[in-house]
């Protein structure tokens, strides 16, 4: 059953009748810029063809309630438009009042009504096929549905950015996960065949042509199925640990800090701290040399960029696991032409930019070092630039 009637019928089981529409968001694979959206970098990701699907109507009983129902869960959650003010922002560190499933379409719902922005009771049914927990951002895909849905039936009118940043004060206050706006953007405005270079400044976006396909290439996901969380531990810690670096270089954020300004910040910090603003200042400048190397000669060109940037994950950064640097290692020893983690890190999932006709190959390869590493049995698949968020129905 697709994943659009598995959300029709949710809706129809709950409510005995049929949505008022249906809209879908992605996932998203970030192709390379990693941890640099929160320091204002720069980042490359695309929308994959895994969906979230919101089935959505206005209540006719309008007495001013949403109520979220999901896969994931057994019960659907029920609460006032006017009470999501009390249950939100999530206080830091704390868990949401609500079910964690249901905090991210009720914070949107919350952040819409923050906004100014508000309407008649709905109820909003969810299925997806994004994987959960694998770093391909199954969160920005519910966000990126359920803020679709409010937008067209509260007739807010906002475009697609304003909804990416609805989306992520849902994430950042809501669910209490402190990322940046990456995965929300990626999932309003992916595009087919196409990645999006982002500057996290200034929010301007510009289409890349991947061109994976014309090149007889694809991109496989390998997720490790080491499950991660954002709104805990190493995340957060990365984030102050690049804000420390920011302060003692007496710059706003990573951005204004250069490739020539690193001897300098070697001198003034600590070690780990320096780290950790060398694979910022690195990735910006591979994400411009990896947007310049597709556009000059298309995707055979990136591959060393890719690995660098695994590698400045794995020994700067530190947000690598065994597991993803096992199937880093072992795509490319079958012949990937680059291949990297994607995504927050601390599990979920890599990725391997690999000659389609190896696509067999490269997957057996990769899971004959699994077992052999004694690790828990990769999924694999590969994927292709995909739609961003839109109504289907
Ligand atoms: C997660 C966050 C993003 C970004 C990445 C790392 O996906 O949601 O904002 O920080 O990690 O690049």
């Amino acid at each position: 059953m697709s994943t659009e009637s598995t959300a029709r019928d949710l809706f129809a089981s709950m409510t005995g009748h049929e949505p008022d529409g249906v809209w879908s968001a992605p996932g998203r694979v970030n192709l390379i810029g990693e941890h640099t959206d929160y320091n204002e970098g720069f980042v490359l990701p695309f929308a994959i063809p895994h969906r979230t699907v919101a089935a959505v109507g206005v209540r006719g009983d309008d007495r001013g309630r949403v109520r979220v129902a999901s896969t994931f869960a057994a019960e659907p959650v029920e609460v006032a438009l006017g009470e999501l003010g009390d249950l939100f922002p999530t206080p830091t560190g704390a868990a949401p009042a609500v079910p964690e499933w249901a905090a991210y379409p009720l914070g949107v719902a919350w952040a819409m009504q923050d906004a100014g922005i508000t309407g008649a009771g709905v109820d909003i049914a969810i299925a997806s096929d994004v994987p959960v927990g694998a770093g391909l951002s199954s969160s920005a895909a519910i966000e990126g549905a359920a803020a679709s849905a409010l937008n067209d039936l509260w007739s807010a009118g906002l475009d697609k950015t304003a909804l990416a940043r609805i989306g992520r004060r849902a994430e950042n206050e809501a669910v209490g996960a402190p990322t940046g706006i990456m995965d929300q953007m990626a999932t309003m405005i992916g595009g087919v065949d196409t990645a999006i270079f982002l500057d996290c400044r200034s929010l301007e976006a510009q289409q890349v042509p991947l061109a994976v396909a014309e090149a007889g290439l694809a991109i496989l996901v390998i997720d490790t199925r080491v499950k991660h969380a954002h709104s805990t531990g190493g995340y957060r810690e990365r984030r102050e640990a690049c804000e420390r670096g920011a302060q003692i270089m007496g710059v706003p954020s990573l951005r204004d800090v250069s490739v020539d300004d690193l001897p300098r910040a070697a001198e003034l910090m600590d070690d780990v701290t320096f780290r950790r603003v060398r694979h910022i200042v690195t990735e910006n400048q591979r994400v411009l040399d990896t947007v310049a190397a597709l556009r000059a000669e298309g995707p055979r060109a990136i591959g060393d960029l890719l690995v660098a940037s695994h590698a400045s994950m794995r020994d700067d950064f530190e947000i690598s696991v065994p597991e993803l640097d096992t199937a880093v290692e072992s795509a490319l020893a079958a012949g990937a032409i680059g291949a990297r983690m994607t995504g927050g890190g601390f599990g979920g999932a890599a990725i391997a930019l690999i000659d389609a006709d190896a696509t067999d190959a490269v997957s057996s390869a990769v899971n004959a070092a699994f077992t052999a590493a004694g690790f828990a049995e990769p999924a694999l698949f590969t994927v292709t630039p995909s739609a961003g968020a839109h109504r289907d129905a």
